[in-house]
């Protein structure tokens, strides 16, 4: 895991090497004080001689200030490593999460991606930030002190060696406890960021409902149980501070102690006593520090899991080590393919299909909710792999094709569709970079969305809310069919692109399809017969498996279901 979170520190390795350089300089000249402080006392101010404490006086302030200088340029350099380590993580997260397919973000969850990218990493900033400075710096002044204290009096210094172990063993049993509680806590954070995206997504579908109370709820709940599991684990983190004041304490008084009774018998100064007393800070100080870092540390463990997880994960789909990077035509053929979302589930949702589209044709899919329409679709341009069989696009199974070039190929409308904020020309733009204003109203015509774009204040460059709030559903639809075309695709798949738009439009798209885009393969979806009516090829879906094909006549003479849905969508059901 350090392994692989260590790859991002890159440009960064030179600050994360000189903070604790600077560090490390800096107690030394911290350490040094008290020597210094403790020959001023006894060679200048016991002996009262002014000259010798002006001497020994600017060398105390000259280790001073180089103490601050070097301190100073430790923390710069350790602020800037930290950040930088952050934001190269954040990037390769982000990166990798773009390779993700449907699969992989289905595993993770958006709400749990969007924790981990956001204060995940800030733990982990915080907790690099401590070890490239407090982590390095607690053990150099420990080693230093300690040598120090022990050139004193290596008698009194003895008093150190018994608090370390007490200390030690106390610190483990806190960081044993409360490491599971941070891990649980972090989950919650998921939890968290899922009800208030969920919420904030469906504003509109939570206010209609007066489903407010509701809401705030389950947010409160989350929310408590957040704050239930971090009382716990920072009371087990409480006992720290108190451990470390009793070790303090102790050593100074056990100093004092034995310090008083050595001064009596001359066998010590009261300027070594008093930077015996400066060695006991330092040192305590510094395994305290310490343990502050383990803190750190712990916290972070559980994020820097996390986040490593998500720089692991491989994404499902990947290219073949020679992928194809043409694809022939716009023909479809699907060999007894078999698909399920998971390999849990029971009953597969594709059930042994076999079809085959020639290039150019219209084809038309109809079915009940949940026939599995939207799971057909989708294995064409690989938004996921097929469990059994295979699936062809121009001849050439879709796992041999770069996965750029197949989805250039093939454009899907997605059922859930979504636009983006930014104008309506960034909008269709998605479909290609490089289009030019020509392109995008060619396109819009085909769409049928040219007219009511025109009719906006600002035309084209009207400005689309997230998530296309300003604009109907009806028109969002058309959006998204323009921008799908822009590619140029060989193959235009429509999942229930047109279920908003009224039936005369519907059939003007249609239309326009067939004049202007002759050769490419069309594949529709539908809950209308008249959308898919006049289709070289209708497919009937019916749990996951084809109940029957052909076209309209024929399917009007040999499909019950086909029959019966005509009669209750054309005829009002009066038939
Ligand atoms: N991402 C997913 N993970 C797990 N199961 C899924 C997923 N998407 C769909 N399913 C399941 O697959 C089955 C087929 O769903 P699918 O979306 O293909 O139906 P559909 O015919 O497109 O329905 P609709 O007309 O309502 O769009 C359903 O039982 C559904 O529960
Ligand atoms: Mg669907």
């Amino acid at each position: 895991m350090i392994n692989r979170l260590s790859k991002s520190i890159r440009q960064y390795r030179k600050v994360s090497l000189l903070a604790p350089f600077f560090v490390t300089l800096e107690v030394i000249m911290e350490v040094l004080v008290p020597t210094i402080m403790a020959y001023l006392i006894d060679n200048g101010i016991n002996k009262g001689d002014m000259n010798a404490i002006g001497r020994i006086g600017f060398i105390l302030i000259i280790a001073c200030i180089l103490s601050l200088i070097f301190g100073v340029l430790s923390g710069k350099y350790a602020a800037e490593a930290s950040t930088g380590f952050a934001a190269n993580l954040r990037k390769d997260m982000f990166y990798r999460v773009q390779d993700f397919s449907f699969a992989n973000i289905d595993k993770f969850s958006s709400s749990s991606i969007v924790t981990r990218l956001t204060t995940d990493i800030t733990n982990l900033q915080n907790a690099y930030q401590m070890i490239v400075r407090v982590a390095v710096r607690c053990p150099v002044m420990l080693v230093f002190a300690l040598i120090m204290a022990f050139n004193v009096n290596h008698k009194l210094a003895l008093v150190f060696l018994s608090a370390i172990p007490i200390l030690g063993v106390g610190i483990f049993f806190i960081m044993k406890n409360a490491h599971p509680v941070f891990e649980k806590v972090f989950k919650m954070y998921d939890s968290l960021n899922l009800v208030v995206q969920e919420n904030l997504r469906g504003m509109r579908v939570v206010k209609s409902f007066v489903r407010e109370d509701f809401e705030e709820k389950k947010f409160k709940n989350v929310s408590k149980d957040i704050y239930d599991n971090s009382t716990k684990a920072e009371k087990l983190l409480m006992f720290n501070m108190p451990l470390m004041q009793f070790a303090m304490y102790g050593c100074i008084l056990l100093i004092s102690w034995f310090g008083a009774k050595l001064i009596l018998t001359d066998s010590m100064t009261t300027g070594e006593l008093m930077s015996m007393f400066s060695y006991a800070t330092q040192i305590l100080m510094s395994l305290m520090m310490f343990s502050m870092v383990f803190v750190m540390v712990t916290m972070s463990r559980a994020s820097a899991e996390r986040i490593s997880e998500i720089l692991d994960e491989e994404s499902t789909l990947k290219n073949n080590s020679h992928p194809v990077f043409d694809v022939r035509d716009g023909s479809v053929d699907f060999e007894n393919v078999f698909f399920s979302y998971s390999d849990t589930d029971s009953a597969p949702v594709l059930n042994n299909i076999s079809l085959s589209i020639k290039s150019g044709d219209t084809i038309g899919i109809i079915g009940g909710t949940g026939s599995s329409k939207s799971s057909l679709v989708q294995l064409i341009p690989r938004l996921f792999d097929v469990t059994g069989g295979t699936v062809r696009v121009g001849g050439v199974d879709v796992r041999d094709y770069d996965i750029e070039t197949l989805r250039d190929a093939v454009s899907m409308v997605l059922q859930k569709n979504e636009l983006f904020s930014g104008t309506i020309k960034d909008n269709i733009r998605w479909g290609d970079e490089n289009a030019s204003d020509k392109d995008i109203e060619r396109v819009c015509k085909l769409a049928q969305a040219h007219e009511f774009i025109k009719d906006f204040p600002d035309g084209y460059d009207t400005y689309i809310e997230q998530g296309g709030s300003n604009v109907s559903g009806g028109q969002k639809q058309r959006l998204c069919i323009a921008r799908a075309l822009l590619k140029k695709p060989k193959i235009l798949i429509l999942d229930d692109s047109t279920s908003a738009v009224d039936t005369k439009t519907d059939s003007l798209i249609r239309r326009a399809f067939a004049e202007e885009i002759p050769d490419t393969t069309k594949i529709i979806i539908a809950q209308r017969i008249s959308s898919v009516q006049d289709s070289d090829k209708i497919i009937i879906l019916e749990n996951g498996h084809i109940d029957s094909m052909g076209t309209h006549s024929e399917l009007m003479e040999t499909s019950d279901i086909y029959r019966e849905l005509y009669y209750s969508q054309m005829k009002g059901g009066e038939e």
